[in-house]
């Protein structure tokens, strides 16, 4: 690893971030998944479903912002130069869009349960071995009802950027079959 941290010929990222790529993509699907198969379920399983969002949500948030740290600190490895300016600046808007809402999406259904006035009767609980504490934040409908609206936004952006970046990967894999996919690829 350090070797491919150093050097100006390294072409692809590295493990650090190769894991924490796959660790929270895969989250954050499963994290969309759930909230689907909740939709058409009542009672105690969809409080189950409900209870493991709220839970891995919290677990993205705190693996996103350790992401960031590192990532700042961290220079991603140089694009393959057939590469037209365009697509780079709409990979790189992807990628920046990708952390804001990697990061803000659990924030605001934190921030969102913390507003409830309901929220003593409903902890959350993280995998059942500790309950998260609650953000200071108002309490009441009008706070609930915008960090809802928020949440909900930011998960629809989450689907539509998700789509237009493997959408971009598949392109580059089998159409220009340029080595992009390989850049975060373990091995
Ligand atoms: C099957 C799904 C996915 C595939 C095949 C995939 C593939 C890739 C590849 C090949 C890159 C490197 C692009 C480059 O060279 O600049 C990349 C970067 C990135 N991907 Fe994904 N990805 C997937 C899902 C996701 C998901 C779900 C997220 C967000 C939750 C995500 C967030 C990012 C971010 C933020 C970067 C930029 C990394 C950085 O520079 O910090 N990806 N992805
Ligand atoms: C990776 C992080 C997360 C993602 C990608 C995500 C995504 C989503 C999406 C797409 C929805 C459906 C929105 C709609 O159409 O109404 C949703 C609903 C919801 N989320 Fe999250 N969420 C995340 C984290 C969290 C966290 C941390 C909490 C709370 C602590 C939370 C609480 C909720 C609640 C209560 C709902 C409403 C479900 C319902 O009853 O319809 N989410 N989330």
């Amino acid at each position: 690893m350090t070797g491919q941290a150093m050097g100006s010929e390294r072409s692809r990222y590295s493990s650090v971030a190769i894991g924490f790529h796959w660790i929270i993509g895969l989250l954050v699907i499963l994290n969309i998944a759930l909230v689907f198969i909740a939709e058409d379920m009542e009672g105690a399983s969809r409080g189950q479903i409900m209870t493991a969002h709220k839970a891995i949500g919290i677990s993205v948030l705190f693996l996103s912002l350790g992401r960031l740290f590192w990532r700042l600190g961290h220079r991603p490895p140089p694009l393959p130069g057939a590469i037209p300016a365009w697509q780079r600046a709409l990979a790189r808007a992807n990628h920046i869009l990708f952390y804001v809402l990697m990061i803000g999406i659990p924030l605001s259904g934190w921030m969102w349960m913390s507003a409830g006035l309901k929220r003593d009767e409903r902890p959350i609980s993280f995998f059942g071995l500790f309950d998260v504490p609650f953000l200071p934040v108002p309490r009441g409908e009008a706070s609930g009802a915008f960090l809802s609206g928020a949440h909900e936004t930011m998960g629809l952006a989450m689907i539509a950027l998700i789509l237009l970046h493997v959408a971009g990967v598949v392109k580059h894999h089998l159409v220009d079959r340029d080595p992009i996919l390989r850049r975060m690829t373990p091995g």
